[in-house]
């Protein structure tokens, strides 16, 4: 079985090739991170006139590289939402043009679905699992049960926590993305410099916030006045990241505890999305599972970033199930994976 996958949910175009044994057989993703660097982030408008631009020239190279034709495809995944709407309905038309010229399943997969499920083509996971979902569009906890089965225990009720890192360096000037440079600030700076708040901590429940960590970077800045020094930017970056992963390292102490009454069967603790990236929430996540009897796994940096492999992914587990969808799918700018989830209006479609 194989099958084409496309994104376009947010700043990055991707297509890929992968099949039903979680060969990668190709994955061309192409980052818009240079149109939106001037504004420091994603800008919707400029993010969907790039998709259109550039989604059917990497489908080709997807194939190409592949080595194969669309005759050889079983089917074609789109990420259907959540996410930007001008670029989901860019991969998504395309995937149903595909769909319908190649008389071939067109399978639209929530985008969320794809990082929750990466790690079962990377590690071979079984179901049930733990996942931290932390990238610059969502922040969650969620219990993943089975294909389209989650449990959500935790959402940001505001912004994402690679949305903070980025508004962070912004504030700072440090360049867009901003999860890096954070990161590579902090390592040279105090992080017990500057209190910051660690929101939510030691609330019952999962939930995130980040918003007042933001402002309150902002305020350090303002009260630093006209001369911010090198060490000041490294020292606020240092205490920014603690805070940051303080707020998330509380919320999965929580978690833990709901996930292990319902699912003690439960082994794995899986981190995806971009913010997976960061050294030190890895560090700390890992030894925080292993006291708690949990293995830690994350799959490799580029596939917890968004890309094409993970919706082809998730393409292949919905076609093994016959979950397949008709021409008439629509996009949704919203779409939550637990149907059951409490709304977090402020979250929008990052909830
Ligand atoms: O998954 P992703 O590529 O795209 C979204 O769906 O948002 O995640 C990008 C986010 C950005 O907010 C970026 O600043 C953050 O991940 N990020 C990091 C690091 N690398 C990327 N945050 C903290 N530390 C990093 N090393
Ligand atoms: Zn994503």
């Amino acid at each position: 079985m194989i099958v084409l996958g496309l994104e376009s949910s947010c700043d990055e175009t991707a297509a890929a090739v992968v099949t039903a044994e979680g060969q990668i057989l190709s994955n061309v993703v192409l980052s818009q991170v240079e149109e939106h660097a001037p504004f420091g982030g994603v800008v919707p408008e400029i993010a969907a006139r790039a998709h259109i631009t550039q989604m059917d020239r990497l489908v080709a190279k997807a194939m190409k590289e592949a080595d194969l034709d669309f005759d050889q495809l079983d089917g074609v995944a789109a990420t259907a939402g959540p996410g930007l709407i001008g670029g989901v309905l860019v991969g998504l038309m395309t995937a149903k043009a595909i769909s319908a010229v190649q008389d071939i399943p067109l399978i639209g997969v929530n985008h969320l679905e794809g990082h929750a499920l990466t790690v079962r083509m990377t590690d071979k996971i079984a179901f049930p699992y733990l996942l931290l979902l932390v990238s610059g569009g969502h922040s969650q906890i969620l219990v993943v049960e089975d294909v389209g089965k989650f449990r959500r225990l935790g959402t940001t009720i505001d912004d994402a926590v690679g949305e903070a890192f980025d508004k962070t360096a912004k504030l700072m000037g440090l360049g867009f993305p901003g999860g890096p440079a954070v990161e590579r600030f902090a390592a040279k700076g105090d992080a017990d410099r500057f209190d910051l708040p660690r929101p939510m901590k030691g609330k019952p429940g999962c939930d995130f916030s980040f918003s007042g960590l933001k402002t309150a970077v902002r305020q350090v800045l303002e009260n630093l006045g006209e001369t911010v020094t090198e060490q000041d930017k490294c020292d606020l970056a240092a205490s920014f990241q603690k805070a940051a992963i303080d707020a998330l390292m509380s919320r999965m102490k929580n978690a833990y505890k709901i996930a292990k009454a319902d699912h003690p069967e439960i082994r794995n603790v899986v981190i995806a999305g971009g913010v997976a990236a960061n050294a030190s929430l890895r560090s700390q996540l890992e030894a925080a599972a292993k006291e708690k009897g949990y293995s830690l796994v994350v799959p490799p940096p580029a596939l917890c970033t968004d890309n094409g492999a993970m919706i082809a992914w998730a393409g292949i587990e919905r076609l093994r199930l016959n979950l397949t969808d008709t021409l008439d799918l629509a996009a949704k700018a919203r779409w939550p994976l637990d149907p059951n989830a409490e709304p977090a209006p402020f979250a929008g479609y990052k909830a």
